[in-house]
């Protein structure tokens, strides 16, 4: 297919929705190509599974650098390097400087596993659990400034059950991730979702 946005997975570790959207992109008709999968975390585990998937792969350590920009000056080349339009995190674990914010903004998307604005930052079903929430979900949005601020551009809802832990409320949420997360690359790609002055424009 002509004109397939170019798209860089960014992942710190297990990375079964980076390959959910893998899986996602063979689709002949689907608008993104993954063209690279990048990690802070050389022992991230998805780095192989992108590995055998035949997609470029990088990692390398804020450790190596003298500061988080200049960190994010190096993830940003390689981004660049691989050609790339759009980013999806998938559980990447980082806060990222300013200025990459703002460079990569209304390029980059995230996926958290709440209905935001509900339940934003660490352990969301925890939260959802000891808020006594009866149904739960996962968004996917654009990044900005604030942790899991930015605007909503698709979200899957699922029940919470009167017995769920976190863990059990985490894997029902996590399928539909699976789902959710191709979708929402689907219609930014296409342009069908926009960042526009802030917001999520359609
Ligand atoms: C997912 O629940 C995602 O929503 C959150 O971190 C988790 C990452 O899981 N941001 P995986 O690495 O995609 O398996």
């Amino acid at each position: 297919m002509i004109g397939r946005k170019r798209v860089a997975i960014l992942i710190s570790g297990r990375g079964s929705n980076m390959a959910a959207l893998i899986e996602a992109a063979k689709a002949p008709g689907y608008p993104a190509e993954i063209v690279g999968v990048f990690s802070n975390r050389a022992a991230a585990p998805g780095l192989e599974i992108a590995a055998a998937a035949g997609i470029a792969t990088q990692s390398l350590a804020q450790s190596s650098f003298p500061s988080r920009e200049a960190f994010d000056d190096a993830i940003t080349a390689v981004l660049e390097g691989w050609g790339a339009e759009i980013l999806c995190f998938a559980g990447f674990m980082r806060i990222l400087s300013p200025g990459f914010i703002d460079h990569w903004l209304g390029r980059t998307i995230n996926i958290h596993p709440s209905l935001l604005p509900l339940f934003r930052g660490l352990d969301p079903h925890g939260q959802a659990l000891a808020a006594g929430a009866t149904s739960h979900g996962c968004s996917v949005h654009f990044v900005t400034h604030g942790t899991d601020e930015g605007p909503v551009i698709a979200q899957a809802k699922v029940p919470v059950f009167p017995d769920d832990t976190a863990e059990t409320l985490s894997s029902r949420v996590l399928k539909e991730e699976h789902k959710l997360y191709p979708l929402a690359l689907a219609a930014v790609a296409r342009g069908d979702v926009r960042f526009e002055r802030g917001a999520a424009v359609r």
